[in-house]
């Protein structure tokens, strides 16, 4: 085990934990933000530099400083290490820098993107981010791509996280996408425009931090905040079958994995779940789905506490509101 001071905070972790996972232990302001490092996918972080802190003191062997800031998501604990995150001031400001980077192609397009209200980079721009840009050339365009009938690419909204090709490796089993290209000219590409059709293919959507991988069959649908998430089940051949329905009325209009608090998945679900499975009838309903992120998706969910509700197939909400409220 190493002990670790983050924000004056100490915490003990196991040897080889990194600081991000240590922070994310404790909770609260200590937790740097994180693009490109996604937990459940092995081999992500290290891309986008937003999770940068400083180490003050390296280790109780070694205290001394850490020359440069360090990316936390990549960086591992040292027992007596001490940590600065929301408390140094050029933490802050790099990371200022490091979000005016991000963006610096980035179209801007929330009012018409689908992943406005639950985008990292709107979140992460909300946070940290200057309200003007500096930056006067051309962004670079690319054209939208069809990756098969379901998920579309809307290339100038990537920030080349990478989680959709670890996604792909890890959980898709089969990869036709990567990145094509270097420095200014990667880009996210299918080979010969392959489709990307495995049976968990869509969990690219669910872990693309910006809008550049969306559903097409909740596209222009609907406003993520105007919807209610529920969770629900069904018994699913291919994977655990725990989703979150996002529904309006009785329409269940996309279907996504369930989420933790920083955004990753709990349990990766199968394409059938999540792009054949659009009616309440298919759903046994558990109860209304509490997002526990400060973002524009939490809005509008005047939520009632969750008590033990009985898991009924398709309970209707005024049902199950007066259960609740009992
Ligand atoms: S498409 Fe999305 S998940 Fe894939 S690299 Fe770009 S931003 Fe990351
Ligand atoms: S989250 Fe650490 S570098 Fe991207």
């Amino acid at each position: 085990m190493a002990k670790v001071t983050i924000d004056g905070v100490e915490i003990e972790v196991e040897d080889g934990s990194t600081i991000l996972q240590a922070a994310r232990k404790i909770g609260g302001h200590v937790v740097p933000p994180a693009m490109c490092y996604y937990g459940p996918l092995k081999g992500s972080g290290g891309k986008c530099r937003v999770c940068l802190v400083k180490v003050t003191q390296g280790s109780t062997k070694d205290p001394r400083p850490m020359p440069k800031l360090v990316a936390s998501c990549i960086t591992q604990v040292q027992d007596g290490m001490v940590v600065e995150n929301s408390t140094n001031e050029n933490v802050l400001t790099a990371r200022k820098g490091i979000v005016e980077m991000l963006l610096i192609n980035h179209p801007l397009d929330c009012p018409v993107c689908d992943q406005a209200g639950e985008c990292n980079l709107q979140d992460l721009s909300f946070e940290h981010g200057v309200s003007a840009t500096r930056y006067e050339e051309e962004r670079r365009t690319f054209n939208k791509v069809d990756l098969g009938p379901y998920i579309q690419l809307h290339m100038t909204r990537c920030i080349l996280c990478y989680r959709c090709v670890y996604t792909a490796d890890q959980i898709a089993g089969k990869r036709v996408h990567g990145v094509l290209g270097r420095g200014d000219t990667a880009e996210i590409g299918t080979y010969i425009e392959n489709v990307v059709d495995q049976d968990f293919s869509g969990n690219v959507i669910d872990v693309c931090p910006v809008g550049a991988l969306t559903d097409k069959t909740f596209r222009f649908k609907n406003r993520v905040w105007f919807t209610k998430p529920l969770d629900a089940h069904r018994n699913c051949p291919t994977c655990s079958g725990k989703v979150s329905l996002w529904t309006r009325g009785n329409q269940v209009l996309r279907v996504t994995a369930r989420k933790d608090k920083y955004n990753e998945v709990e349990e990766f679900i199968c394409n059938t779940c999540r792009f054949d499975k659009k009616e309440m009838s298919d759903w046994t309903i558990e109860g209304p789905r509490h997002i526990d992120r400060g973002s524009v998706i939490s809005a509008n969910h005047y939520e009632l506490p969750v008590v033990n509700v009985p898991i009924v197939p398709n309970l209707p909400k005024s049902i199950r509101t007066s259960l609740q409220k009992n």
